[in-house]
C-alpha cells in the first residue's frame, strides 16, 4: 500500500502542508528540529491513532495556532492512501475548544476519524494504512517496563487484526469497571453479584486477547529467529521470543520471568484454540485473587499485566545482551513484522525510519536498506544522507525538510 498526498494542518511544527508522496523510499534530510520526525509521526498517528512517544495528544496541535483568538483550533491529518484494490481518503481531527475548560484546567480536547469523509470510530480507521515504523529508542522494547511491549502488541495487532481491537478495547472498559467496583468492596459498598457479572466478562474477553497474542507472538518469533539467525548474524546468534501470561498470578517476584509464567504462556500456545479451557484457567485465578483484588483494589490477574521478553542464546537479553545485541534483536523483530503484516494482507505496509540506518553496521545496514528498497512505500529521515550508500540514493526521492515545510529535489547535493 502506498499514501500518494498527505495534508497536515495545525499539526506540530507544520502551519500548512500539501505533499505529493511517491512510491519507493523517500528520503527526508535537513538540519535538527525542522520536522522529519514530525512528519512520520503524523504518518504513524493517521495508521494507529496514536503518538509513537506516549505524549498527550493535545500537545500535537501546533503552538502558533494555539497563540490566536480562535476559540476552536483544528488539527487535521489527511492521507489518500492505495491500495491494488481500493482508494481511500483517511482523516483525523484534533479538535481543541478554548471556551470549553475542563476541571483541570485544560481545554477540552477531542478527536474525530473520518474514512472517505465519513465519521468512524477511531478504532474504525486502524487497518486503513498499515505501517512498520522504527525509532532510535525502539531498544527500550527490551529495557523498558511491560507496559511498551503491551503497547507494541496492541498497536501492532490492531492494524491487522479488528476483532482483536474491539475486544481489548471492550476489555479495558470491563476492567475499569471491575476496578471501581473493587474499591467500593473494600470500603464495605458495591455488591457481589455485580463482581460476578464483571469477572465473566473479563473471563470471556481477556480470554481471547490471551490466546491472540499467543498465536502473534508465536510466528512473530518464528520469523524474527530465522531472519536474525539467516541474515542478521550469518548463523551466530538465536533469538526467541517468550510469551509471559499473567493468566496466573505469580508468587516468587523476582524471578518471575523464568518460572512460572513462561509456563502458562507454553500451554497457552499448545491451548490457544481451547477457549473453554484458557477461560476456566483465567476463571479460577481470579477467583483464587478475590480477597487480594478487594484489598488493593485492582484487578491483578489479565492480559494488562502480561509481558513478554526476549533471548539471546538462551538468556535474557534485557540484562545480558550487549546495546548491539539489542539493536540486531529489535531489527528482527521489526523486520518480521513487515513480512507478517504482509502475509496476514497481501500487502506490504509503510516502513517509516527514523534516524535508524545510521545505527548499523554494514550487514545490518545491508540488510535492513535491502528491505526498505523492495517496500512498495518507504519514508527515512537522516540528518546527514551521506552514510547510504549512492545505489540507495538513486532509487530514493529525495526532500528537504527546513522549518516545516518540504522541498521536493531532484538530487542530494
Ligand atoms: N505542537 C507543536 N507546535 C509547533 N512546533 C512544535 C510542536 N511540537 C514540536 N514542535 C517543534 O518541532 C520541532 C521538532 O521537529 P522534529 O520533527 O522532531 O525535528 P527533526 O527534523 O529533528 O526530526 C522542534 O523545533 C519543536 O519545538
Ligand atoms: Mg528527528
Amino acid at each position: 500500500m502506498i499514501i500518494t498526498h498527505l495534508s497536515l494542518t495545525n499539526f506540530r511544527n507544520y502551519g500548512r502542508l500539501e505533499l505529493d508522496l511517491p512510491p519507493g523510499p523517500t528520503l527526508l534530510h535537513g538540519g535538527n528540529a525542522q520536522g522529519k520526525t514530525n512528519l512520520l509521526e503524523a504518518i504513524y498517528y493517521l495508521a494507529t491513532t496514536r503518538s509513537p512517544h506516549a505524549a498527550a495528544d493535545s500537545q500535537l496541535i501546533n503552538w502558533d495556532a494555539q497563540q490566536t483568538d480562535e476559540p476552536i483550533i483544528v488539527g487535521r491529518l489527511v492521507a489518500q492512501v492505495e491500495t491494488e484494490r481500493e482508494r481511500r481518503l483517511l482523516e483525523m481531527r484534533l479538535i481543541q475548544e478554548k471556551n470549553r475548560q475542563l476541571r483541570n484546567g485544560r481545554y477540552s480536547f477531542r478527536r474525530e476519524a473520518l474514512v472517505d469523509k465519513r465519521k468512524v470510530r477511531l478504532m474504525d480507521l486502524l487497518g486503513n494504512l498499515r505501517v512498520v515504523l522504527f525509532l532510535p529508542e525502539d531498544v527500550q522494547l527490551i529495557t523498558g517496563p511491560p507496559n511498551n511491549r503491551r503497547r507494541y502488541l496492541n498497536i501492532t495487532l490492531c492494524q491487522i487484526d479488528s476483532i482483536y481491537c474491539r475486544t481489548l478495547s471492550a476489555y479495558n472498559k470491563v476492567l475499569e469497571q471491575r476496578n471501581a467496583l473493587l474499591r467500593q468492596l473494600a470500603e464495605g459498598e458495591g455488591s457481589r453479584e455485580m463482581l460476578t457479572i464483571f469477572t465473566e466478562k473479563l473471563v470471556s474477553l481477556g480470554s481471547q486477547i490471551f490466546a491472540r497474542r499467543a498465536v502473534f507472538l508465536t510466528n512473530l518469533a518464528r520469523e524474527a529467529q530465522r531472519l536474525h539467525y539467516e541474515e542478521l548474524t550469518n548463523g551466530g546468534e538465536t533469538i526467541r521470543l517468550q510469551y509471559a501470561p499473567r493468566l496466573e498470578e505469580v508468587t516468587t517476584k523476582q524471578n518471575w520471568q523464568t518460572t512460572d509464567l513462561t509456563a502458562v504462556g507454553e500451554w497457552l500456545r499448545t491451548h490457544h484454540e481451547d477457549t473453554a479451557q484458557i477461560e476456566a484457567r483465567f476463571a479460577a485465578a481470579l477467583e483464587q485473587m478475590t480477597a487480594t483484588e478487594i484489598a488493593r483494589g485492582m484487578t491483578v490477574v489479565g492480559p494488562h499485566r502480561d509481558d513478554w521478553s526476549f533471548l539471546l542464546n538462551g538468556r535474557f537479553l534485557s540484562s545480558f545482551g550487549s546495546r548491539g545485541q539489542q539493536r540486531s534483536a529489535i531489527l528482527a523483530l521489526k523486520l518480521a513484522e513487515i513480512n507478517w503484516m504482509k502475509q496476514q494482507t497481501g500487502e506490504t505496509p509503510v516502513l517509516l525510519l527514523d534516524e535508524v540506518v545510521a545505527e548499523f553496521d554494514e550487514q545490518r545496514r545491508t540488510a535492513l536498506l535491502n528491505t526498505v528498497s523492495q517496500a512498495t512505500q518507504a519514508v527515512l529521515t537522516a540528518t546527514d544522507p551521506g552514510m547510504f550508500t549512492s545505489k540507495f540514493l538513486r532509487q530514493a526521492t529525495p526532500m528537504l525538510v527546513a522549518d516545516g515545510q518540504i522541498q521536493v529535489e531532484q538530487v542530494i547535493a
